[in-house]
């Protein structure tokens, strides 16, 4: 996809990896229709004079912000979505309280089928479309500690794959991107204690944005980042015992950060 003519509706636009996205996509031409929850904090990402950039403020969870993302959308002329915004959930599911528990799978899951849905008449019209879905290592590597997490990351992964199958007579890709971890606010203090005695390596958000943009531009299918995260992956589709018995080892260490919550 040529980049230049892209006209990008991005969601978590104002979070860590948000912010790296919408600054290299205005860098290489596209036209960006910003959204988060407090429009304050959308302003500025993008430096003056980048181009055509334009903000919505909208609750991804609220029925209502789905329907002011889609006027806005259908207003900008979108041919390209991003199902970026997420949040996280680290701890043990037995000691989660359920509403920590359904607002993940809302805004991880629910949410982008949602907003691609209400958007999919429109992005059928364009003569070329893309809908990217922002999914994660545990997507493919569901992990202990991350359940609930894991259960809306494969979701997404499994609704990208179905929906690319469904779209292949349609002029709209559907991307999915996996990445493991990344340094942004969404990790807590806890999550980036256990990453570090684990040995899990983070990215930073400009180099997961750039292996973003590039798989737009390159109108691949998936893209999991991060090796061995890849392998064991993998591994985890055609082996899975020997995953549960690999984590099962690192099970008292999950635990520890988990209860420091
Ligand atoms: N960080 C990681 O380690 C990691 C690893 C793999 C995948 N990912 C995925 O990468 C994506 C971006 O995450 P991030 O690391 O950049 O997180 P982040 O810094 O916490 O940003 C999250 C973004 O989502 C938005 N958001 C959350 N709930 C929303 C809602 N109900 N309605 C509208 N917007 C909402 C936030 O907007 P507000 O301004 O409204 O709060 C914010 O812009 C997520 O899908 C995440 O799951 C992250």
């Amino acid at each position: 996809m040529q980049l230049n003519q892209a006209r990008i509706l991005l969601t978590g636009a104002s979070g860590g990896l948000g912010q790296e996205l919408a600054r290299q996509l205005a860098a290489a031409g596209a036209a960006l229709l910003l959204t988060g929850r407090d429009s304050s904090r959308l302003t500025g990402i993008v430096p003056a004079g980048s181009g055509e950039v334009e903000f919505v403020e909208a609750n991804l969870d609220d029925p209502q912000g789905i329907a002011t993302l889609v006027a806005a959308a259908r207003r900008f002329r979108v041919d390209v979505l991003i199902n970026n915004a997420g949040v996280g959930c680290f701890g043990l599911l037995e000691e989660q309280s359920w509403p920590d528990i359904g607002q993940v799978l809302k805004t991880n899951l629910e949410s982008p089928l949602r907003l691609t849905h209400a958007l999919l008449p429109w992005l059928t019209t364009q003569p070329q479309a893309a809908i990217v879905t922002v999914g994660s290592t545990f997507g493919s590597l569901p992990f202990p500690g991350f359940a609930a997490y894991s259960a809306a990351k494969a979701g997404l992964r499994g609704f990208s794959q179905a929906l690319r199958r469904e779209l292949a007579d349609s002029p709209v890709a559907v991307i999915h991107v996996a990445p493991r971890a990344i340094d942004t606010p969404l990790n807590s203090r806890a999550v980036n204690a256990l990453n570090r005695e684990l040995g899990n390596r983070s990215d930073s958000p400009a180099d997961v944005a750039r292996q973003i943009v590039a798989a737009l531009q390159a109108s691949d299918r998936e893209r999991h980042f991060g090796f061995p995260e890849r392998l064991f992956a993998w591994l985890n589709g055609v082996a899975p015992r020997l995953i549960d018995q690999a984590l099962a080892g690192k099970l008292a260490t999950i635990k520890k950060h988990a209860s420091s919550l």
